[in-house]
């Protein structure tokens, strides 16, 4: 049996460029779905499936979060004396006291710079990486399928997505071996190919599943495409020393990090809400009529 999942890794510290000025003075991961910030998104997703500490590594200008998910006395007090007493009714998520550990980051040298930063929080056992940028609308949400596949196979299991061939330099890409429809077997992976050099068209979207042998390879600090120290470059170091499993996962992923992915997220989840779904059916049917 594999070791369990215990421990994720949210890595938000990067700058968030492709969404300034909203990003100016408030981190992209605060940035809003229906009523709801992306970060609170992959914290649920962690907690539902069975992760019990939660490390951020943050940067400047990030402490939003930590305020995000801190006890609120004012504001609780406040309610209480509204008659709303249980903030998890009204959607706010606290963490256990203990449960939570922040790191920074200190310089945006890359995603495999900020996991490298999580190491001593980590320590020696697999552990959980989500990137609150990347939204799954899921049954079952995308990193309980991935323990799912992970409690099978050992090893690192990443989240895959098909990406239009002309995308590929926007991700990590995968060299597939063996592909039933659904688990695929890695053979290699690049991080941000140019179309032509692509090995496939199937990317890693935000979820990981890895070992902490990673870190070790994440040590050495060698910068990659754009200049930035990259996980990819990193996990392709351990191909063959470990497992590498990826799960065509159930569900619609969106990419918060791009603004039509943003949009297509928010009204995505809108429609799931019956206190919307209906208002905005007839905004849309209005402005489709106004055509
Ligand atoms: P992105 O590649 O989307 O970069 O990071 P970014 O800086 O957030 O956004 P743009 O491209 O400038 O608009 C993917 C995830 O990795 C984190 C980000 O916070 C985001 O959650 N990240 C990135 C770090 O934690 N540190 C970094 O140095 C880079």
């Amino acid at each position: 049996m594999p070791r369990p999942i215990k421990k994720a890794v949210f890595p938000v510290g990067g700058m968030g460029t492709r969404f300034l000025p909203a990003t100016k003075a408030t981190p992209k991961e605060m940035l809003t779905v229906v009523d709801k910030p992306l970060i609170q998104y992959a914290v649920e997703e962690a907690r539902a499936a069975g992760i019990e500490e939660f490390i951020f590594v943050t940067g400047r200008g990030k402490t939003a979060i930590e305020d995000h998910f801190d006890h609120s006395a004012e504001l609780e007090a406040l309610l209480a004396a509204r008659g709303q007493r249980d903030p998890e009714a009204l959607g706010m998520l606290r963490l256990p006291p203990g449960a939570v550990a922040y790191t920074r980051q200190q310089e945006p040298l890359g995603l495999g710079h900020a996991v490298w930063c999580a190491r001593h929080l980590v320590g020696d056992e697999p552990f959980a990486v989500l990137l609150a940028d990347e939204l799954v609308l899921a049954e079952t949400p995308c990193l309980t399928q991935l323990v799912s596949l992970y409690e099978r196979v050992d090893g690192c299991v990443f989240a895959l997505a098909e990406v239009p061939r002309e995308q590929t330099n926007r991700y990590g890409i995968v060299d597939i071996a063996k592909d039933d429809g659904q688990i695929v077997e890695i053979k290699g992976m690049i991080e941000k190919p140019e179309p032509a050099q692509a090995p496939s068209t199937t990317s890693i979207i935000g979820r990981y599943i890895l070992q902490p042998s990673v870190f070790a390879e994440l040590g050495r600090q060698e910068r990659g495409v754009g200049g930035e120290i990259q996980l990819t470059d990193s996990l392709a170091r351990l191909l063959g020393a470990t497992p590498f499993h990826g799960l065509r996962f159930k569900g619609q992923r969106f990419d918060c990090g791009s603004k039509a992915g943003f949009l297509k997220a928010t009204i995505a989840y809108a429609m799931q809400r019956p206190d919307l779904r209906e208002e905005l059916t007839a905004f849309f049917r209005d402005i489709r009529g106004a055509d």
